[in-house]
């Protein structure tokens, strides 16, 4: 399947107006997903996002053994019961998806073995996995490399509880060892821990349900083992809704809307967003669970120009540093972007000077954006969920129409994009390919 998107650019004349929901969080569902295996029983979710990545997961999950049903558009059952599971990841589906790393905690804790294929993904760089053997090596698995995948074992079927402390923060490598640790023979301490709103909610998933995980959302989590596989018995989870979409779609009515609510958010996991753009001159306002562009341009106004750094939470997203470098070129003056979590998520930005922005490359971290400029519409392919989805945003900003190719990145992590876009105003349509 190859869709293209072909959107018509608004070029100042038009103006988004209205109201966009945003739908259950990618990075937090893929979580509660793989931490199902923890459980003896199953889990029952709601507000599941109709996206590719989800897809991809449950033929995963699928795969070892478990089962799953759909009830309705957004829940779903995955159950364990009386089901054997196998130790080994589908190996074309892990190439695909880095989130399938996600899956060896919780199988190699209930297990004692599982062997996977170094998993793709996003290219957004190297995208090493050191954090994982070395954690795992910790807690007692020996680890072996053969036939193009690693095999991790545990001695007696059992991982030991340990210290372990990052080299670097990672949300996935904070997550895996999270969820391994409750099946794991004593304590777990995790030191220099990821903490992303999504690690937070999948602990406190987890410790609702049994397990025993404190300081989650602080750089130091403890795990406490337990021989007891988790029981999740009538609760349902709710996913978290997405702050990467609410924060993309924040950007776009920055560039583009008068007025614009976007709904069923969380404004406080976008704080350092809302900030940035706040200091540029978009006038954002906050509810419990909207976040709104009020009269924007009410003086035509230009927005000014500001450095930024991505950071791990709650700095600035490194997630929403592709929207945010296009907002910046509609922004007045020079503004340095650093990208300091991976090193080639600013590859993108070629393209966008295609379009007709100033943009230079300073070495693969860095670039300067000088603006405003005038953007043309043309032919991109989207390198990677989040870029894609700047490229709409571009897209949405320029003069003339653009065909955005590879849309299978952004349909990874958005639902029904163009649908939604289109109900604020983009002109956005899909060709099926
Ligand atoms: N890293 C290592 N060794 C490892 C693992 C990671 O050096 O073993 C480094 C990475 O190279 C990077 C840094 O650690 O420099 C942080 O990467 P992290 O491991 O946190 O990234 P991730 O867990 O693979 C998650 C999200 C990404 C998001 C990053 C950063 C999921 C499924 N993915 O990835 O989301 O960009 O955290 O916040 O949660 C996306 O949704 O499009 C996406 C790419």
């Amino acid at each position: 399947m190859k869709d293209t998107f072909i959107v018509e650019g608004l070029s100042g004349t038009k103006s988004l107006e209205g109201r966009i929901k945003v739908g259950g969080a990618k990075n937090a569902v893929l979580k509660i997903m793989a931490g199902s295996l923890l459980f003896k029983d199953g889990v029952s979710l709601s507000n599941v996002p109709n996206i590719e990545d989800v897809k991809r997961m449950e033929e995963l999950l699928m795969d070892l053994g478990v089962s799953l049903k759909k009830k309705g558009q957004r829940a779903l059952e995955i159950r364990l019961e009386g089901r054997t599971l196998k130790s080994r990841l589908h190996t074309d589906i892990s190439k695909k998806m880095r989130a399938s790393i996600l899956l060896t905690g919780p199988l190699l804790a209930r297990l004692g073995e599982v062997s996977f294929p170094y998993p793709g993904g996003c290219v957004l760089g190297a995208r090493p996995i050191d954090l994982f053997v070395e954690g795992f090596r910790k807690m007692g698995a020996s680890v072996s490399f053969k036939n193009e995948a690693y095999h991790f074992r545990a001695p007696q079927k059992k991982l030991q509880g340990t210290t372990i402390l990052f080299k670097t923060q990672s949300v996935t490598a904070t997550e895996t060892f999270m969820m391994a640790g409750i099946l794991a023979r004593g304590k777990t301490i995790l030191k220099n821990c990821a903490m992303e709103p999504e690690v937070k909610n999948l602990a406190d998933f987890l410790s609702a349900r049994g397990a025993k995980i404190k300081g989650a959302g602080t750089p130091t989590i403890e795990v406490q083992g337990s021989n007891k596989l988790l029981r999740s018995g009538s609760k349902v989870y709710k996913t978290m809704p997405d702050r990467l979409e609410a924060g993309s779609f924040l950007i776009l009515g920055a560039l583009t809307a008068k007025n614009l609510e976007i709904t069923n958010c969380n404004p406080a996991d976008l704080e350092i967003v809302i900030e940035f753009l706040r200091n540029a001159g978009v006038p954002v306002e906050t509810g419990k669970t909207s976040i709104s562009i009020v009269d924007n341009k009410k003086d035509n106004k230009e927005f000014k120009g500001t450095n930024f750094k991505t950071h791990e939470y709650p700095g600035f997203p490194t997630d929403l540093q592709a929207p945010m470098t296009v907002f910046l070129t509609q922004a007045t003056g020079e503004s340095l972007v650093f990208e300091t979590i991976f090193e080639g998520r600013l590859n993108y930005t070629e393209d966008i000077v295609k379009m007709g922005a100033n943009i230079t490359m300073w070495d693969p971290h860095r670039v300067m954006v000088k603006g405003p400029t005038l953007l043309k519409g043309r032919v991109l392919e989207g390198p990677d969920i989040r870029a894609g989805l700047a490229y709409v945003i571009a897209a949405t900003v320029a003069r003339g129409r653009s065909v955005i190719e590879n849309v299978y990145y952004i349909d990874r992590g958005y639902e029904s994009i163009e649908k939604r876009l289109q109900m604020i105003g983009v002109d956005i349509e899909r060709v099926r390919g």
